[in-house]
């Protein structure tokens, strides 16, 4: 099998297909500690994208309460125990960031079935598993990562950990380097778009095997009963493209990103090399978040699809948990995202405040207007104003650390 370089990783590692990179590729960041579970994001893909016949059950974008809930139900937990069992023992990571275990395409020769094995280790959810979008929604955890559902802990809440915990993890497909549901399809029905990366399902060549959905580690891509064929995000890729009459021609945001009521999404298209890294761009905000500041963190990179969502943690969920979730680098993406730096405190600013996609930020430098001390040091905010440019460099968005002051006017105090 053909070996391909992934960097979420630290290692080669084996893929179907030799290995070949988009332009640039749809990625985003998302800060869990900010969303509030309202599911706007869920119904504006819903309410966009799967609002017909036979999509009743399909949640392209959902919000689920980690660590109980699922969509579908179990298949994080599932998969993790499949991966254990092929390779007992030995799913570590060494303390250079390089997993030293199997991903799922590497573990795939272990389940040998009637056609031989699969090309990506996984399993078909029950249409039972599909049924509740979220399911367990704010049942906490207490006590210990591995306490009972719903159990409190009566000194709960401490930081920097709390000892009852529960947070949602906003899902939709990543888009990923090296897709398992496109190494899957015996129809090669599905394909990886050369300009942005999106990963889509050829509608016309889809003959309905859900090999697909069997493969795709995040189970993605939904089988629709009504058709016969499978569906999956499609990134919005209209607007994408630009073709939304709002951006004037300029890419923008899709519809899941730019509903998020909590703030909590950014999106972006990176610059890919011909090896697959991201090449550098120092003031792109993706590139900074998740290359310089490292505190966005990949979604399960052990599986090994190299997804393009990354996440940064939730403060206070324990921090073994986070690492099975996460991989290496937890610790210090915490550390970081406590204790910003200045630039990232600006370029946190940035989330959710234009619906264009943001290529380039420049920071204007404000007054210090806070101090205090931190375990033992010292920490300012200065109210610096970050500026967000387009494709084509014209200034999108512009925002000031400090969010200002507006008194209404006495003749509109009553109204909205
Ligand atoms: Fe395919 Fe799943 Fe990756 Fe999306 S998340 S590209 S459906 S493997
Ligand atoms: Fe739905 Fe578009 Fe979000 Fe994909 S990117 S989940 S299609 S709204
Ligand atoms: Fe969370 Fe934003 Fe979705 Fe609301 S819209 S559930 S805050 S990701
Ligand atoms: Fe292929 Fe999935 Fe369709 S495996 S044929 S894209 S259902």
């Amino acid at each position: 099998m053909p070996q391909v370089q992934n960097w979420q990783i630290g290692r080669e590692m084996e893929y179907p297909y030799e290995d070949a990179y988009p332009e640039r590729q749809f990625a985003f960041v998302f800060n869990i500690n900010r969303c509030i579970a309202c599911q706007t994001c869920t119904m504006a893909c819903k309410s966009t994208w799967t609002f017909a016949r036979g999509q009743e059950f399909m949640w392209w974008n959902n919000v689920e309460t980690k660590p109980y809930g699922g969509y579908p139900q179990h298949w994080d937990v599932k998969l993790l125990r499949m991966l254990e069992e092929a390779n007992p023992g030995r799913q570590t990571w060494d303390p250079d960031g390089r997993f030293e275990g199997k991903t799922v395409f590497e573990a795939a020769s272990t389940r040998e079935g009637p056609e031989g094995h699969q090309r990506a280790l996984g399993y078909i959810p029950t249409d039972e598993e599909w049924r509740f979008p979220n399911i367990y929604e704010d049942t906490p955890t207490g006590g210990d990562a591995h306490s009972s559902r719903g159990a409190y802990d009566p000194d709960g809440t401490a930081l920097p950990v709390h000892r009852t915990w529960f947070f949602y993890l906003q899902r939709l497909c990543n888009h990923c380097s090296y897709p398992a549901c496109l190494a899957a399809c015996p129809r090669r029905a599905i394909y990886k778009r050369s300009e942005d990366g999106i990963v889509l399902i050829d509608q016309k060549r889809c003959r309905g095997y859900k090999k697909c959905v069997e493969a795709c580690p995040y189970k993605k891509p939904m089988f629709r009963s009504t058709t016969r064929v499978s569906e999956k995000c499609i990134a919005c890729y209209p607007r994408i493209e630009g073709k939304d009459p709002l951006t004037g021609g300029k890419p923008m945001e899709t519809r899941c990103m730019t509903a998020c009521v909590g703030k909590i999404r950014l999106q972006g298209l990176v610059k890919i090399g011909e090896d697959g890294s991201w090449v550098e761009d120092r003031q792109n905000p993706l590139y900074y978040l998740v290359k310089v500041a490292k505190v966005a963190l990949p979604l399960y990179p052990q599986f090994g699809t190299q997804p393009n969502g990354y996440y940064i943690p939730p403060r206070w969920v324990p921090r073994p948990y986070l690492q099975q979730m996460f991989g290496p680098g937890v610790d210090e993406a915490i550390d970081r995202y406590v204790m910003p730096s200045r630039e990232l405190l600006a370029v946190l600013q940035l989330f959710r405040t234009t619906q264009r996609i943001i290529f380039r930020y420049e920071i204007e430098e404000g007054k210090k207007v806070y101090e205090r001390t931190v375990d033992g040091k010292t920490w300012a905010m200065y109210d610096d104003t970050i500026a967000g440019f387009d494709q084509a460099g014209n200034e999108v968005t512009r925002v000031s650390v400090e969010e200002p002051i507006h008194i209404r006017p006495e003749r509109y105090v009553n109204s909205i």
